[in-house]
């Protein structure tokens, strides 16, 4: 039996509705495992820049250092477009990534089978699907200095970001996929422009020697990040594990999540390095804060639940608890609810907190 302090940072836009639901899981699992949960609840991005005049308090940041897990729900909206570049709602997230090293992000594509008729692709091509996206979080061009916009004499403005990776980043990602493959499939796509940048030659001369030195076990390709997103479209069923830099991770996991019907589907986890077993980690939905709909009711909490189910596998070690989850999700779909954004014909349409309830209600049957 064992007490886990467990860190919300519900964020902007739908965050705060979507979190809600997830706060359901979490008390039914207090009342259901020997674990329990204590919750704590604080600001990140705009709601946070409202309050206290920044995307995130040294004080939360604090609080998730020593938080056994985050589970984030989403930053930003229009209301904050004007607010300085170095405070808008989304350097509170990086600020998190950063200052708690969370380098290595996990990204899931799965397309249950209720859904395969939802995503824009032909079910054939996504029915079954199961990638696993390693994004690079803490590197690239994400951070790379110098990243401004200076003035030039003729009046121009020069706008530079730089794209830095290190021997020991590209190192410690491609170890993180490749002992995600060995647990999968065996197989392992690393992805970048060794044919362009400078960082893609490092990345693949690194992931090279890696998967020859240390995983000669496993299935292992190299693909150029552009073909990869043409792949990934075309037949994305051919990869299992792809690992791949901060900025290219963002655009192909969007790419991947809408093979899933919607991106409102899509979990995710982001870990640091391990440290006496265990390693800090913050859960995410890889959706945005979709102020339009925001306060509605209407959200897909799904992602949001799926990425605190994430936290019960890779946090918690209560791999029963996380398979609950997941079939609970699975099931609800398989019984025709669905959310306004993967509503089909001939599905009954849910909110943000029917969805919720039906899938607690799953979980308690599931687990009768
Ligand atoms: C993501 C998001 C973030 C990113 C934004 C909100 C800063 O798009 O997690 O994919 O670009 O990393
Ligand atoms: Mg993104």
């Amino acid at each position: 039996m064992a007490n886990y302090d467990l860190l919300l940072l519900p964020g902007d836009g739908i965050g705060p509705e979507v979190m809600t639901e997830v706060e359901g899981v979490v008390d039914w699992l207090n009342g259901q495992t020997q674990n329990s949960f204590n919750v704590e609840t604080e600001l990140v991005g705009g709601s946070a820049i409202e309050a206290h005049g920044v995307p995130v308090t040294n004080e939360t940041v604090e609080k998730a250092d020593k938080a056994d897990a985050i589970v984030l729900g989403a930053v930003g909206g229009p209301k904050w477009d004007g607010v300085d570049f170095e405070i808008r709602p989304e350097a509170g997230l990086l600020r998190l990534r950063k200052d708690l090293d969370l380098f290595a992000n996990l990204r899931p594509a799965i397309c249950y089978p209720a859904l395969a008729e939802a995503s824009s692709l032909k079910p054939e091509v996504v029915e079954g699907l199961d990638i696993m996206i390693v994004r690079e979080l803490t590197g690239g061009t994400y951070f790379g200095e110098p990243k401004e916009i200076t003035d030039l004499p003729d009046g121009q403005k020069r706008g530079v970001d730089t794209t830095v990776y290190t021997t020991s980043e590209i190192e410690r990602i491609v170890r993180v996929a490749c002992d995600l493959a060995r647990k999968r499939s065996k197989k392992v796509h690393s992805a970048e422009k060794r044919n362009v940048m400078s960082t893609g030659v490092l990345w693949h001369e690194v992931a090279d020697r890696i998967f020859r030195e240390e995983y000669s076990d496993l299935e292992s390709h190299h693909i150029l990040a552009d073909n990869c997103a043409m792949q990934l479209i075309r037949w994305p069923k051919q990869f299992d594990v792809l690992v791949t830099d901060n900025l290219f991770g963002d655009m192909l996991s969007d790419e991947a999540a809408m093979m899933t019907g919607s991106l409102g589907m899509l979990p995710s986890a982001s870990l640091g390095a391990e440290q006496a077993g265990k390693c800090k980690s913050l859960y995410e939905p890889v959706h945005g804060s979709a102020p339009d709909i925001a306060g509605t009711n209407q959200a897909n909490p799904i992602a949001t639940i799926a990425s605190f189910g994430m936290s019960l596998r890779y946090s918690f070690d209560m791999s029963e608890a996380a398979d609950i989850v997941d079939k609970a999700i699975a099931n609800v779909l398989d019984a025709g609810l669905r959310t306004a954004d993967i509503m089909q014909d001939g599905m009954k349409q849910v909110s943000t907190s029917e969805m919720g309830a039906a899938i607690k209600a799953e979980m308690s049957k599931l687990s009768a």
